[in-house]
């Protein structure tokens, strides 16, 4: 048995090329692959730092043929905030603060009048995300501003609470756009709306206060209405959005791995703070787009199984802006918290069609097969440590950048041993006690008891039911 499983590695292994060795069962070698990865992040945010003029928080001008827009260094510091918390690493912590101190806004609620032409309520909720995880994760508060990084989370909230948009159309949702003479003010669409959901869910579970929760549940709830996620048919759904101005009736079918994962990500909070008020069926949606659009199932001998994660809409024909490459970090987050947050019970057992995995089977055999991809394609440049886009191709595709890069790190982190995510009564709040927060150690351990229970990555990877994929990944892990 043990020679067969050998020699499909080895056939398998053929033709990939790893100049970031990677052991998923090692997490010693996980934390390798990721700090290789963020120092070639790190080269690019830092490249001007010593001139004048330079800004923190933002990425350089002229990296690439299109700039960097500003909510790309915010998935970047949530990146490395999560990085500071799993891998036990403080190297970055003022780099984290600084940058995410410095872009507030006057109110303190991610508005900086700088960025008033391109800023979404999209970009907006980017920004209050990393607050929120700086928040969960007990991240030293910052020490430059008389504010809290909860309360920059919940300024945000408020600031899109406001901007609800009901009853004027499509019954509801927030529109993507918040200034009228920008492009999209007319548009409303998923991610500007699951970015609310999720932070809302977020502040619930937080903060105990089930105003959140209302309104985390009316969001999703509305895009079940207008159709933005659809449950029904074979293939479930999250689309782009739709023009406001015909009451959503035309919607753009777009489908990308950032709506799916922050869809998770607000179900698997909702479920972890108030199972029996969670939104039904999001996170068995969001959970199975993930796995046959976005991971699509191929044959093998043993049946479909869990591929690579893969931006669909733009991957194939290779027109992925830099926008999409920024996108699979969000869905990384997102299997990596409703494996975290949500009991593998019936209810997010998979009753849908031929793949008959588990949730937990699922995402550990996705997180794994993407995981492995983006260490095979985080071998480019001079120094082979650059990462390119195409986590299913055996060979670097020529791709580089943050967007690249910060997805990458988010697979890898995805396969570390998780850490409980605190809440107001589990962490240092307000700054006030950073005792816990110094060591990196995130919030004290006995948090999520009574949920999975699943604190640690390795426990996830013995469900009881291992499947032949999992078992011959592991030893090609083992092997590589
Ligand atoms: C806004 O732009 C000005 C001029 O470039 C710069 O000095 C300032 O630091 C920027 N502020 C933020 C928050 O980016
Ligand atoms: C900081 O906030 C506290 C509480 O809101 C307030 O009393 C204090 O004056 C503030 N300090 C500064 C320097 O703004
Ligand atoms: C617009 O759409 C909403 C939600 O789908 C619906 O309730 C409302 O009746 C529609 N309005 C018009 C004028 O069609
Ligand atoms: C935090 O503690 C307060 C006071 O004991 C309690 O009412 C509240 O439910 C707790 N919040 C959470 C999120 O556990
Ligand atoms: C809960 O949050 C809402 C929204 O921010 C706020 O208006 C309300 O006062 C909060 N309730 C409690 C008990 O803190
Ligand atoms: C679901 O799909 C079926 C068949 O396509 C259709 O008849 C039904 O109206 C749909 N339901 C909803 C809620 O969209
Ligand atoms: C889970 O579903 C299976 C199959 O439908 C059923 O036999 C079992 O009793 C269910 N378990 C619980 C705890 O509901």
């Amino acid at each position: 048995m043990r020679a067969s499983v050998l020699h499909a590695v080895c056939l398998l292994s053929a033709g990939l090329v790893y100049a970031i060795e990677l052991d998923l069962n090692d997490k010693d070698s996980i934390i390798s692959a990721g700090r290789t990865i963020l120092s070639h992040t790190l080269s690019i945010y830092n490249q001007n730092s010593n001139e004048p003029g330079w800004i923190p928080g933002l990425l350089p001008m002229g990296y690439t043929a299109n700039n960097y827009y500003w909510w790309h260094s915010a998935v970047m510091f949530d990146a490395m905030i999560e990085w500071w918390a799993l891998a036990d690493d403080d190297s970055l912590t003022d780099t984290i603060s600084v940058g995410l101190a410095y872009q507030v806004g006057p109110d303190f609620d991610y508005l900086p009048p700088n960025q008033t032409r391109s800023l979404g309520n999209d970009d907006q909720s980017f920004w209050a995300a990393a607050a929120m995880s700086a928040a969960e994760r007990g991240f030293p508060q910052p020490s430059n501003l008389n504010v809290t990084w909860l309360q920059l989370a919940q300024n945000v909230f408020e600031s899109q609470v406001a901007r609800w948009n009901n009853p004027e159309s499509c019954g509801g949702g927030l529109k993507w756009q918040i200034i009228s003479f920008n492009a999209g003010y007319n548009y409303k669409n998923a991610v500007s709306t699951l970015g609310f959901a999720s932070l809302a869910a977020r502040l619930a579970r937080y903060t105990n206060n089930e105003t959140y929760t209302d309104w985390s549940n009316e969001a999703i709830q509305w895009l079940f209405d207008v159709g933005f996620i659809s449950s029904n048919g074979t293939r479930p759904a999250i689309y782009d959005g739709a023009d406001d101005t015909t009451n959503c009736s035309s919607i753009n079918r777009l489908e990308w791995t950032q709506n799916a994962g922050l869809a998770l990500i607000a179900g698997a909070y909702a479920f972890n703070y108030t199972p029996t008020r969670s939104p039904e069926s999001l996170l068995n949606t969001a959970r199975v787009i993930s796995r046959d659009t976005f991971a699509q199932s191929y044959g093998t001998a043993d049946g479909p199984q869990p591929a690579a994660i893969q931006e669909v809409a733009c991957t194939p024909n290779g027109k992925c802006s830099l926008d999409n490459r920024f996108m699979r970090a969000s869905l990384a987050r997102g299997l990596a918290r409703a494996r975290e947050l949500t009991p593998d019970n019936n209810y997010t057992r998979g009753m849908d069609g031929p793949v008959t995995g588990t949730t937990y089977e699922d995402i550990d055999s996705i997180l794994r097969r993407s995981a492995e991809g983006a260490a095979a394609q985080c071998s480019g440049g001079g120094s082979g440590n650059v990462c390119g886009m195409d986590w299913r191709a055996s060979e670097y595709d020529g791709y580089e950048g943050v967007g690249e890069d910060v997805s990458a790190l988010e697979i890898l982190m995805a396969n570390l041993p998780r850490k409980a995510l605190g809440t107001m009564n589990t962490t240092a709040e307000g700054g006030t006690d950073e005792s816990s927060a110094s060591t990196g150690s995130g919030a004290p351990s006995n948090e999520n008891e009574g949920d999975s229970g699943d604190s640690n990555a390795a426990s996830a990877f013995t469900v009881p039911v291992i499947s032949m994929s999992i078992a011959l990944l592991g030893a090609l892990a083992n092997f590589l």
